[in-house]
């Protein structure tokens, strides 16, 4: 069987693990690989590239992605949808492995619906889709803001200032919150629950009087303060799937923080960084252990799923109830974050 793989959405640490633990058990079932090209862009395009064995070798601690990715949505115009249902004819493909967050997995469950063979594999740094306790990258990104944590504690606490951090994660808090219980933050504010930002400024009030003349806050991208009623955005435009961009909390909240207070506050934005670089030997395992039981899903003739993770097991579950519904953070695991406030 021809099997297409492709990378879609914003990348992140382990896809090119994916890729090779995918190939590497899809060769041994008898599969031929083809990689597309940015995502499901490159099936509007027709741009597609053999994978080769040789292609796969050395890639498990690459970071990025070898296939390249986008956020093209093949759905906003029919003609690209017709395009991409041409392409895959064209190629002779029995079945796409498409390792996405909900955006491109919603793809791949729509074009199950038409007929198309698909096998979804859950990636985002956000760790924000449903149906999986975990999506790889997101260990990675939570050492990358724990790591910025302990370097930002010397130096915060040396100038005896407030530090703002503002991580990723859409609409979710779970960078925030793992990343903030790793690095010892001493408030983690979140979308999940929109904060009041004298409540923030009684906190580090109460450390300084306490003696802790230093304080750390780590903002979730998508947090907000209760009277905004809704997250901060960079501008007003949208992605092809009608995401917003958000950031600014973070110099929102420095700038109120130094006003409330009269501490020195300075804020971080960490951006892409948490996105970047090589993946963590914990996502290097679970980008592999997805991989191989995405291939053995399609030798199985499990069309229209999704491998997850549920506990330590891996298991597989519907594309379509994986796609479009955001898992938003825990309660109990926040309630562990705010033993530690203050
Ligand atoms: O979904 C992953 C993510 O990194 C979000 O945390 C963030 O809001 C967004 O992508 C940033 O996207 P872009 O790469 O388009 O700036």
């Amino acid at each position: 069987m021809n099997v297409g793989i492709l990378t879609g959405g914003g990348d992140c640490p382990g896809l090119n693990a994916v890729i090779r633990a995918v190939v590497r058990r899809g060769h041994q079932l008898g599969f031929k690989f083809v990689g597309i090209r940015d995502g499901w862009k490159g099936l509007i395009d027709y741009s597609i590239v053999p994978i080769t064995k040789e292609m796969i070798s050395g890639l498990l601690p690459r970071g990025g992605t070898i296939l390249g990715t986008s956020r093209t949505n093949p759905f906003k115009k029919e003609e690209d949808a017709q395009r991409v249902m041409a392409n895959i004819k064209k190629l002779g493909l029995g079945c796409i492995v498409s390792i996405g967050g909900d955006d491109t997995l919603g793809v791949a469950a729509k074009l199950f619906s038409r007929g198309i063979n698909t096998v979804g594999i859950p990636k985002t740094i956000d760790n924000d889709l449903s149906r999986t306790d975990i999506t790889f990258g997101f260990d990675t990104a939570v050492s990358v803001v724990t790591e910025a944590l302990d370097r930002l504690h010397t130096t915060t606490e040396a100038h005896h200032r407030v530090m703002v951090v503002e991580v990723m994660g859409r609409h979710a808090g779970w960078i925030a919150v793992y990343g903030g219980i790793a690095g010892g933050a001493d408030m983690i504010l979140i979308p999940e629950e929109p904060f009041d930002v004298e409540e923030v400024a009684k906190v580090v009030r109460k450390r300084k009087e306490e003696g802790k003349n230093f304080s750390i806050i780590v903002a979730a991208e998508g947090a907000y303060p209760k009277e905004a009623g809704g997250s901060i955005t960079k501008d007003r435009t949208l992605d092809a799937f009608g995401n917003v961009k958000l950031g600014g909390v973070g110099e929102f909240l420095a700038v109120e923080l130094e006003k409330r207070t009269g501490i020195e506050t300075r804020y971080v934005v960490l951006g892409h960084l948490q996105r970047g670089g090589s993946p963590t030997a914990y996502d290097r395992v679970l980008a592999t252990r997805y991989g191989v039981r995405a291939a053995e899903l399609i030798h199985e003739k499990k069309f229209g799923r999704m491998v997850a993770l549920e506990g330590n097991k891996i298991v597989d579950v519907p594309l379509e109830e994986a796609a479009g519904k955001t898992k938003t953070v825990d309660k109990g695991i926040y309630a562990i974050a705010k033993v530690f406030f203050g």
